[in-house]
């Protein structure tokens, strides 16, 4: 499906939430699987559900809440998006990232995104965090971008660069926080595909050989109409699990387990994404 207007979209969501905060934001976090915690820290948090945002898609994965919050977070003025759309539930591309668009609107000039993703490198393990170095489109391969449609040239050009998705500046500044804090931060590849069925031992051979380090369902999309919107991206994985090679290797991935990771991944996460949010000029 093409892209509808995107900018009356863009208006009208600007707008109902507006209506709720006048704060400029500087910084839009995704809070994926990791970084949940954060929305707790947020000083004078405003809550915009989605549901009341014009055009917004609701989430329908458990674990996923869907709101907007506006407030400040270790002095930084920053709007939160408190659960994401994912591909597989359905919803169109450009809905899927409409939230994105609308935080750069309100003044977001950089995102710091997050995610659960399935370890491929096999010195991943569980409970671990990787900053990612750059990603795989395989969504966007095959044929689902979020900029395939009419381009509007005051959104962004229509050939973007991907060269340096996420930002090495932010990246070493990352460096150095986790660094400081004494945490072991992997660096790596980001493999986006479209789930919802978890990969076959077959496809996880075949990520690992074409460069994957982490795998995910999540993520590219954003990144992709934030660098067409010219913001700034840093990403991070929480390993939740470990890829099976082969079939007789170990359980089979499930939410369930998804989900049990969270508590040794987020108080990394949240270190690193403080550290970096304290530092930022
Ligand atoms: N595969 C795809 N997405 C995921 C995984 C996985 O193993 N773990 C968390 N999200």
């Amino acid at each position: 499906m093409s892209n509808p207007d995107i900018a009356n979209f863009i208006q009208q969501a600007f707008e109902a939430v507006r209506i709720k905060s006048d704060l400029k934001p500087r910084i839009l976090i995704v809070l994926g699987s990791g970084l949940g915690g954060l929305a707790d820290d947020i000083v004078d948090p405003v809550r915009v559900p989605y549901s009341d945002v014009p055009g917004f898609a609701v989430s329908t994965v458990h674990g996923h809440a869907g709101a907007f919050l506006l407030g400040h977070l270790c002095g930084v003025p920053v709007i939160v998006m408190q659960g994401r759309i994912h591909f597989y539930e359905g919803y169109p591309m450009w809905q899927i990232t409409l939230p994105v668009r609308v935080a750069h609107a309100l003044g977001a000039t950089a995102m710091i995104v997050s995610n659960a993703a399935g370890g491929i490198n096999r010195n991943y393990a569980v409970g671990d965090v990787m900053m990612m170095s750059d990603h795989i489109n395989m969504i966007g391969m095959a044929g689902h971008n979020p900029l395939i449609g009419p381009n509007d040239e005051a959104l962004g050009p229509r050939f973007p660069s991907m060269t340096e998705a996420y930002d090495a500046s932010l990246r070493r500044m990352a460096r150095q926080v986790a660094a400081t804090a004494g945490i072991n931060m992997q660096e790596g590849v980001y493999f986006g595909l479209a789930g919802p069925a978890f990969e076959t031992p077959a496809e996880l051979r075949f990520l690992r050989a074409i460069g994957a380090d982490a795998v995910g369902m999540s993520t590219v999309n954003e990144v992709l109409v934030a660098r067409h919107a010219g913001m700034r991206v840093l990403g991070f994985s929480g390993i939740t699990n470990v890829a099976r090679l082969q079939a007789d290797e170990g359980e089979p991935p499930s939410h369930q387990e998804v989900l049990e990771a969270g508590p040794k991944i987020a108080p990394k996460m949240l270190a690193i994404v403080k550290g970096v949010l304290a530092e930022w000029k």
